[in-house]
């Protein structure tokens, strides 16, 4: 199988590893812990900001495309990264934040033509920043910029060549330096409607409590606009044949314009589901069923940075079963660190640093069982959470562990045929073949029986029949 359709273990670099003491992740951090990532045997990945950034988006809001951050260190630290991945057969994905760039950036200064303005008394239209309020704040007397998430996130006009060309530069860039891929930070807010109308109501349920105010719109025109594919096509040749994975807020059967140049786009249904088989089952047929540019379109994740800890969302007892559906399921399947320890959320007392609340799921790795989790040697910039629960270290040397339950599977993973059909049977149930292997997931309340045939890997010791939150993998006879 390729790696495009193997595992991308998504590092948040400001929690992963401190190698300077200063309380926060870094590249040389992330080197450091390479070992982890191919004892777990993933195929890339996947680093979230480390640029230039004033954090009033915890990198999301980048002053320089081409650069590193102090913070996290320097390009040479990027180089080294690079090729210490490479040197163990990892792929390196970095996150491009195409649709808009810090408000300190210097182009918002001297190019102000290349973001999307409005005049009058009054913001133009009824589109709303993904935080919450209007995405329109004023600027002076006359103006108003755009904005799809802070304020400090003005939004960049890609009806504008000079960007287009840019952003390919950027790219270029990257690529240049070892990059074999980009995940596209919320790639769906690049096309916007030029006669800037009004977003319509929609009946269509989608969307986490987090994005509440969302619900009920349509957005086809404050995002996704048709025009879309003219600037999808540009990245795509600046990327050549990097693999391109798609941040595109939408359900997924309406991902294809965007999978015409992209490889894949992250399936929200699985990431917002509840552990509740309709949801589930609805998540799994509507990603499975997207096509890609190079094989199945779509890029599952259970966490991430700004959606949650699954362990959290299904709850415990059902973290292992998860992680089986995680691990079989076409296209390319994303872990975020610490899932495979199986790190909670955040004790309530937790600061919100964040200002939406997105810390509880930030918390530093935990390596080991000393009180800093063998993240930092100073005060983390988060707290570590429960690091003598849960730790790599000791989950390591148990081969009953969550960590070694991921480990199987991930392997397991690699030798899994291509082709993938849904399979009827108990309303409780998640069923699938998966090449040619049967996997079933009990998300129901009652016990089911196992599918026929030899057992490859299950939640639970073999039984004759699978109990609510338990899942096995079957080689039918
Ligand atoms: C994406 C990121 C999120 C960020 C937002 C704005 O959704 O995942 O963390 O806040 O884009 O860049």
């Amino acid at each position: 199988m390729s790696w495009r359709e193997g595992i991308v273990y998504q590092v948040y670099p400001r929690s992963f590893q401190d190698s300077d003491g200063d309380g926060v992740g870094d590249l040389p951090g992330i080197t450091a812990r390479l070992d982890h990532l191919e004892w777990l045997g993933v195929d890339a990945l996947w680093v979230s900001p480390f640029y230039p950034s004033p954090l009033a988006d915890f990198g999301y809001d980048v002053s320089d495309y081409t650069d590193v951050d102090p913070m996290f260190g320097s390009l040479p630290d990027f180089d080294r990264l690079t090729a210490a991945a490479h040197a163990r057969g990892l792929k390196v994905l970095v996150d491009l934040v195409a649709c808009h760039t810090s408000i300190q950036h210097a182009w918002f200064r001297d190019h102000p033509e290349w973001y999307v303005w409005a005049r009058g008394d009054r913001p133009p239209n009824n589109w709303t920043s993904a935080f919450g309020g209007p995405a329109w704040t004023r600027f002076d007397d006359e103006r108003w910029y755009l904005h799809s998430f802070y304020p400090e996130q003005p939004d960049l006009d890609w009806r504008n060549p000079e960007v287009v060309a840019a952003m390919q530069e950027v790219v270029r860039f990257w690529v240049a330096r070892g990059a074999d891929g980009f995940r596209l930070d919320a790639i769906d807010r690049l096309a916007k409607d030029p006669q800037m109308r009004d977003d319509p109501p929609s009946e269509e349920p989608f969307g986490l409590p987090l994005l509440d105010h969302e619900r009920g719109r349509d957005f086809r025109h404050s995002r996704n606009a048709a025009w879309i594919g003219e600037a999808l096509g540009a990245i795509r040749e600046a990327a050549g044949d990097a693999l391109l994975i798609g941040e595109v807020y939408l359900p997924a059967h309406k991902h294809a314009p965007y999978l015409e140049h992209l490889d894949r786009a992250f399936v929200f249904e699985l990431i917002q589901s509840p552990w509740e088989p309709g949801a589930l089952r609805h998540a799994v047929a509507a990603g499975a069923a997207v096509e890609g540019r190079s094989g199945p379109g779509a890029t599952w994740a259970l966490s991430n940075h700004d959606f949650g800890r699954f362990s959290a969302r299904f709850g415990r007892r059902n973290e292992r079963a998860a992680a089986l559906l995680l691990m079989t399921l076409p296209g390319t399947a994303c872990i975020y660190q610490g899932d495979e320890i199986g790190q909670g959320i955040g004790p309530g007392g937790d600061p919100p640093y964040d200002r939406v609340g997105r810390d509880v799921f930030r918390h530093p790795m935990q390596w080991d069982r000393t009180p800093g989790g063998g993240f930092s040697v100073s005060r983390p910039w988060l707290p570590v959470v429960d690091p003598a629960a849960r730790n790599v270290a000791d989950q390591r040397e148990d081969p009953g562990s969550l960590l070694s339950f991921w480990r199987e599977l991930i392997a397991l993973r690699k030798g899994l045929g291509p082709g993938f059909r849904m399979l009827d049977g108990d309303p409780g149930v998640i069923a699938y073949e998966r090449g040619n292997v049967r996997v079933a997931i009990n998300a129901g309340d009652a016990p089911v029986a196992v599918p026929d045939g030899e057992v490859v890997l299950a939640t639970a010791p073999a039984a004759a029949a699978l109990a609510p939150g338990d899942a096995a993998l079957v080689k039918p006879a």
